[in-house]
């Protein structure tokens, strides 16, 4: 029996948090629902941050609210503290993440405080989740490396996870923000975090500046990681991690897993579809391989 590996399609915020140009709710909309439609379980509908820090993710209600839900999949949203969760709360998100980072500086560019300072605050938020039958996921960026430090010791990794954990995140997202890891360091990463942490409560979250993402991803499900985030299109980037490139596409990881005799929910040829039609919406072409191998593209 080929085996199952999780998709988590960032896309929607990951993907278009970092856009200068302004992307209507309606497009929104539209590109939420494709990736449902092209079979992934998972697609993050937004995030509840301060819209000074990140005016990109300002309609995030809006967005929310004007969803077609499908049965059997989720759409968290991110939630930096109690505000956050709250309006989370009233766009009845099934699901949220809390972001915490395992670099001091990229935590205090990111969201103005320390990792302790962020541990507190997302605590009552992962608590009033619990209370409302709200799942709370984890998300601990710079995992490889930070934009502002560089090495980032394994130890921070591994206490903040575990912190997240203990906390009642039901899975922590292990963030190379700035794509600067290698599958080496990605194999003594989640062996690290493994050993305080089931190895089924993690997620992989690459980001692709030196074309390492989807080895890393061979490498994490080499340690039995079977949860991955990816992007549609390989659209993304952190505000607060300049040159920092887009996540792993989709369509490049759904192409990798199922030619391997892996098994997704996704379907590659919608997904292609929407990965196309995202990259017309803004004006460029997509960044995926797969994308081009399709010949869907058109280059004139
Ligand atoms: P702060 O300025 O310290 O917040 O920002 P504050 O509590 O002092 O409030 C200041 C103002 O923001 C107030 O408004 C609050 O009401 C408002 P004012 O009185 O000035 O009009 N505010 C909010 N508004 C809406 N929603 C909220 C909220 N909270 C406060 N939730 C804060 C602290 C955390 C809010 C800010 O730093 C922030 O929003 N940061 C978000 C940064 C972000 O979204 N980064 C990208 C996502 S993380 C990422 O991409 C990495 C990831 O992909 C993994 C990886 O790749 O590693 C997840
Ligand atoms: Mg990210």
């Amino acid at each position: 029996m080929s085996q199952h590996i999780n998709i988590v399609e960032v896309g929607p915020r990951d993907g278009l948090q970092n856009e200068k140009q302004v992307i209507d709710v309606a497009t929104k909309v539209a590109l939420i629902e494709r990736l449902a439609d092209a079979g992934l379980k998972t697609v993050e509908g937004g995030a509840f941050v301060s819209p000074k820090w990140v005016p990109q993710m300002a309609a995030s209600d809006e967005v929310m609210a004007q969803i077609k839900r499908k049965a059997g999949v989720s759409y968290p949203v991110l939630t930096p503290n109690m505000k956050g969760y709250e309006g989370a709360r009233a766009a009845e998100t099934d699901t949220i993440a809390v972001f915490g980072a395992a670099s001091e500086s990229f935590s205090q560019k990111n969201i103005n405080c320390s990792i302790e300072e962020s541990l507190e605050r997302f605590r009552p938020v992962v608590e009033a989740a619990k209370a409302d039958g709200v799942r709370a996921r984890g998300y601990v960026s710079c995992v490889l490396g930070c934009p502002y430090e560089g090495k980032v010791p394994l130890d921070n990794v591994v206490r903040v996870s575990k912190a997240l954990y203990d906390m009642g995140c039901y899975e922590i997202s292990l963030g190379d923000t700035i794509g600067v890891g290698t599958p080496k360091e990605t194999q003594a990463m989640i062996r690290a975090v493994a050993s305080e942490i089931p190895v089924d409560a993690l997620a992989g979250h690459f980001h692709d500046t030196y074309g390492q993402a989807l080895a890393n991803i061979w490498a994490a499900i080499e340690e039995g990681v079977t949860t991955f985030d990816s992007s549609v299109s390989g659209l993304g980037g952190c505000p607060y991690a300049k040159g920092a490139s887009g996540n792993v596409a989709t369509e490049d990881v759904i192409y990798s897993l199922h030619q391997s005799g892996f098994d997704t929910s996704a379907d590659l040829d919608a997904l292609i579809e929407t990965s196309v039609w995202i990259s017309e919406q803004l004006g460029r072409l997509p960044d995926s391989k797969s994308a081009f191998s399709s010949q869907n593209v058109r280059l004139n």
